[in-house]
C-alpha cells in the first residue's frame, strides 16, 4: 500500500539538536529515525513511500533518493509547516487513488502490528496505556461481544479528555480508506494547525475503522524520547567487529564496530554499544551501554561514557565522565568535564522544553548539548542542563541552568 511519511515539521521540543537537523534525520543506531520508520513500514507492506518533507528537506531528499531497499520513492513539499493534515495534503497530487497509509517519520513501530495494520484496512494504530488524558483517545464500539480488535470500531478520537473514553491512544499510524483524499481540508484547531486527526473524524464518521494494538511504539518528541529510541535500537544489534579492535581492549555484550572505527589498548566496553566507522576510542576507556558513537567522534584517556549519544566529530578526549546524555555534532569536553545524571532526593530528572519544565520520567538523566559546544576543563554539568550550539563554558565552571 502507498505510504506517506511525514517528515517536514521543524521538531522545536527537541531543540538544540534540531538546530539544524530534520528530527526524522536524528540517527538511530547509524540511521535516520526516518529510515527505521521507512524500514517498518516496507516490512510490513508498503509498496511506495512518499515523504513530506520541508524543514531541512534536502537531508532527507539526499538519504532516501529515488528508492529505498528496493522501494519507490516519491517527495511532496509543505512549504509552511501547518499541521498534519496539511502535510498529507501537500502530498494529495503523489496519491494515487487507492487506500493509503500515513505514518510519522518521527515514531518507531514494531513490524508485526504494523503489519496487522496494513492488513485491517481502513485502521488506526493503538497503544495501550494507564492515563490515557494526556493523549488523543479513541472511542470504541462494540460490533458485538467478541474480544477480537476485529469486532470493534472506532467511532472517534477525543483529544486530551478529562474523562477518557477508552485507554487506548491515537499512535499517529492510519490506513485511510481512498476517500480521506477529500477529507484532508479540515478547520483549524485550538492551536490554530491543520490536524490529521480530524481527517481520521471524518473516516470514522464514513467508513467501519478498525483499532490495531500496537505492541511496541516510540514517538521520538523530546531529547530523552531520543535517548530511548537508541535505546530500543540498541537492544536489538547484534555483535559485529569490522574495524580495528586491539587484541588488548574488552568487548562484551552486544558491540558493533563498524568498519574503519578504531579501539585501542585498555578500552573497555560493555553493549549494547553502536561504534560508528570512523569513531575512535582510547586508549583506556570506558564506554557502557546503550551508547550509540558516531562517525568522526573520539573518546580519549581515562573518559567514562554511558547509555549516551555522541554525535559526529564530538570529542570527549580526556579524564570525563558523560552519562545519560546527548552530545550534538562538533562537542568538545574539556579535560575533567563530568556530567551529573542523578539526584541526591532520586526525584525524576526534569528538562525545560519551549520554556516548560518538564519531568522526564527518568531517575538518569544527564545533559543535552546543541553542536559546536566547548566546555572548559572540570566544568561540573547539572542534570537536566541544555547547552544551546556554540555554547561555551569557563574552567572550572559549575552549570546548573540551561544557556
Ligand atoms: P510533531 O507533532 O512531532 O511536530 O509531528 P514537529 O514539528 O516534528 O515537532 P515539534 O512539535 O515542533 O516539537 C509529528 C510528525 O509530523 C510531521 C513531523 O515531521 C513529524 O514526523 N509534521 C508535523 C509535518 O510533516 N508537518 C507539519 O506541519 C507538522
Amino acid at each position: 500500500m502507498q505510504t506517506v511519511i511525514l517528515a517536514a515539521g521543524k521538531g522545536t521540543r527537541m531543540r538544540p539538536l534540531t538546530e539544524s537537523t530534520a528530527k526524522p534525520m536524528l540517527p538511530v543506531v547509524g540511521e535516520p529515525i526516518a529510515a527505521h520508520t521507512a524500514q517498518a513500514a516496507i516490512n510490513a507492506g508498503a509498496s511506495r513511500l512518499i515523504f513530506v518533507i520541508g524543514y531541512e528537506a534536502e537531508s532527507v531528499k539526499e538519504y532516501f533518493g529515488e528508492s529505498y531497499q528496493d522501494t519507490p520513492v516519491a517527495y511532496a513539499t509543505q512549504t509552511e509547516q501547518r499541521g498534519t493534515a496539511d502535510a498529507v495534503r501537500a502530498a494529495k497530487a503523489e496519491l494515487t487513488e487507492d487506500p493509503f497509509v500515513v505514518l510519522n517519520g518521527d515514531n518507531l513501530y514494531d513490524v508485526s502490528s504494523l503489519e496487522s495494520l496494513y492488513v485491517s484496512a481502513p485502521s488506526i494504530g493503538t497503544v495501550r496505556v494507564e492515563n490515557p488524558s494526556a493523549y488523543g483517545v479513541l472511542e470504541i464500539t462494540e460490533d458485538n461481544e467478541s474480544e477480537s480488535d476485529m469486532s470493534k470500531r472506532v467511532s472517534g478520537v477525543v483529544e486530551k479528555p478529562a474523562n477518557p473514553p477508552s485507554n487506548r491512544i491515537n499512535a499517529g499510524a492510519y490506513a485511510f480508506p481512498e476517500a480521506a483524499r477529500g477529507w484532508l481540508d479540515v478547520d483549524p484547531s485550538e492551536r490554530d494547525e491543520y490536524e490529521l486527526t480530524d481527517t481520521l473524524q471524518q473516516t470514522c464518521e464514513s467508513v467501519s475503522v478498525t483499532p490495531v494494538d500496537i505492541d511496541r511504539w516510540l514517538d521520538v518528541g523530546r531529547p530523552w524520547e531520543y535517548l530511548e529510541a537508541n535505546e530500543w535500537k540498541l537492544s536489538e544489534c547484534r555483535p559485529r567487529f569490522e574495524g580495528d579492535v586491539s587484541p588488548d581492549a574488552d568487548l562484551r555484550g552486544s558491540v558493533v564496530v563498524e568498519s574503519d572505527a578504531t579501539i585501542e589498548p585498555g578500552v573497555v566496553i560493555d553493549g549494547p554499544v553502536y561504534i560508528a566507522s570512523g569513531a575512535t576510542i582510547g586508549p583506556n576507556a570506558y564506554i557502557r551501554g546503550a551508547t550509540m558513537i558516531e562517525s568522526g567522534a573520539h573518546v580519549g584517556h581515562a573518559v567514562e561514557i554511558k547509555n549516551s549519544v555522541l554525535r559526529s566529530e564530538t570529542s570527549v578526549g580526556h579524564l570525563s565522565y558523560v552519562g545519560d546524555s546527548i552530545l550534538g555534532c562538533n562537542v568538545n569536553f574539556g579535560a575533567g568535564t563530568t556530567v551529573a545524571n542523578l539526584r541526591h532526593d532520586d526525584a525524576d530528572i526534569k528538562q525545560t522544553v519551549k520554556g516548560e519544565r518538564i519531568s522526564t520520567g527518568r531517575r538518569k538523566f544527564g545533559v543535552v548539548c546543541g553542536e559546536g559546544v566547548k566546555t572548559g576543563i572540570n566544568t561540573s554539568l547539572s542534570p537536566g542542563v541544555k547547552l544551546s550550539c556554540e555554547a561555551r563554558t569557563e574552567p572550572g565552571e559549575t552549570v546548573t541552568r540551561d544557556r
